[in-house]
């Protein structure tokens, strides 16, 4: 099995090698190669996502990647910036079906900004459409007004848009994953105001049909938005478009106190996927063997569950990951009094370690 391994920019490429190495001690044989991508890759190459990146992630059977971004390449045009090649990735894959959970830790409930009672215990997961939407939809640019009561003002515009097949398949990937877990799906929408929401709450009830055993209820945006910090509990698994998704899901991970710890999975119709930690690159901490490589552990146990058919190999290192905690090892993000500070390269050991 073949697994390219894309690190990018800041600290993506010292949580990567965490991962990488907690891989390697499983004991298993994976076929490992490394590619530039993000602002690595224009370095190297020129482009975001070079063409030999390209290739390699539609090679492999997944992809874990690291972070892209930094600020020196703001004023890059917009289709040589890091973040393009994350959105190349979803788009030439065809990587659909984002998963993020938003887990809190029992040993980090101090972490949270939100009171212990309001989010200890937290498990919901977040089934984010990823390659349709206001990110991808055409007509899209900036041009002169042609109608309204600005005609003839510059503007700026992009198209919202789902096609009844996009909105079919992630509702049946979020129908399962709930299946799987505690039988409750929210569909999140904004149909009192758009065409589109309107559109994808009509095919979500529709799917509901075949899985008779889940509850779904539908949601305006805003409220979920409020219901999230309100009682978050309450969720079990959110399925939305790409961007009510990518919002939303920052805002889950945050409940956590530790964003610093979630993994994410973007999957293809075939479960072919590329693996990531929630968070960014964080350029102000990087190269300072600060930062928490958790997430990126723990995408890497995702990749070994949801891609690589590697059920056992994945409790292990998400059981390894537990076992850090519960010693009290903890990377800065998530220090408290009375734990053990320790950086990225330590607690990348001591994952390994925990796995014997
Ligand atoms: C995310 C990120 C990306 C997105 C950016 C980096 C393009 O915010 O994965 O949530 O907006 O999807
Ligand atoms: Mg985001």
């Amino acid at each position: 099995m073949k697994i390219a391994i894309l690190p990018g920019d800041g600290i993506g490429t010292e949580i990567t090698e965490q991962a990488v190495k907690v891989l390697k001690a499983l004991g298993e044989t994976f076929e490992m190669e490394s590619a530039p991508v993000g602002g690595a890759g224009y370095e190297a190459s020129g482009h975001p996502l070079p063409e030999a990146t390209l290739k390699l992630a539609k090679e492999a059977d997944a992809i874990l990647f690291g972070a892209v971004g930094d600020w020196k390449y703001d004023k890059l045009e917009r289709s040589l910036r890091p973040e393009q090649a994350i959105l190349g990735l979803r788009k030439h894959l065809g990587l659909f079906a984002n998963f993020r959970p938003a887990i809190l830790y029992p040993e980090l409930a101090g972490a949270s900004t939100l009171k212990p009672e309001v989010v200890s215990g937290l498990d919901i997961l977040i089934v984010r459409e990823l390659t349709g939407d206001i990110y991808f939809g055409q007509p899209r640019g900036m041009r002169e007004a042609p109608d309204g009561p600005f005609k003839g003002a510059r503007e700026g515009f992009d198209t919202m848009r789902y096609a009844e097949p996009e909105i079919r398949r992630i509702a049946h990937v979020a129908f399962q994953a709930a299946q799987k877990r505690g039988k409750r799906l929210t569909s999140v929408d904004k149909a009192n105001v758009l065409e589109t929401f309107q559109f994808w709450k009509e095919i979500v009830t529709e799917i509901h049909a075949e899985y008779p055993d889940v509850e779904l209820d539908h949601m305006y945006v805003d409220n979920a938005a409020m219901q999230l910090v309100r009682a978050p509990k309450k969720f079990d698994v959110i399925v939305t478009g790409n961007m009510f998704g990518d919002i939303l899901s920052d805002a889950a991970a945050m409940l956590t106190g530790s964003i610093g710890m979630l993994p994410s999975a973007s999957l293809d119709a075939n479960n072919k996927g590329l693996y990531e930690p929630s968070h960014g690159s964080a350029p102000d901490i990087a190269g300072k063997g600060i930062a928490n490589p958790l997430a990126t552990i723990l995408s890497a146990a995702m990749m070994l569950r949801y891609s690589l058919n590697k059920e056992e190999q994945a409790n292990r290192i998400e059981a390894a990951v537990k076992k850090v905690l519960a010693q009290g090892l903890r990377t800065a993000d998530i220090y408290e009094q009375g734990t053990t500070k320790v950086g990225t390269t330590e607690m990348g050991d001591a994952v390994v370690k925990a796995l014997a």
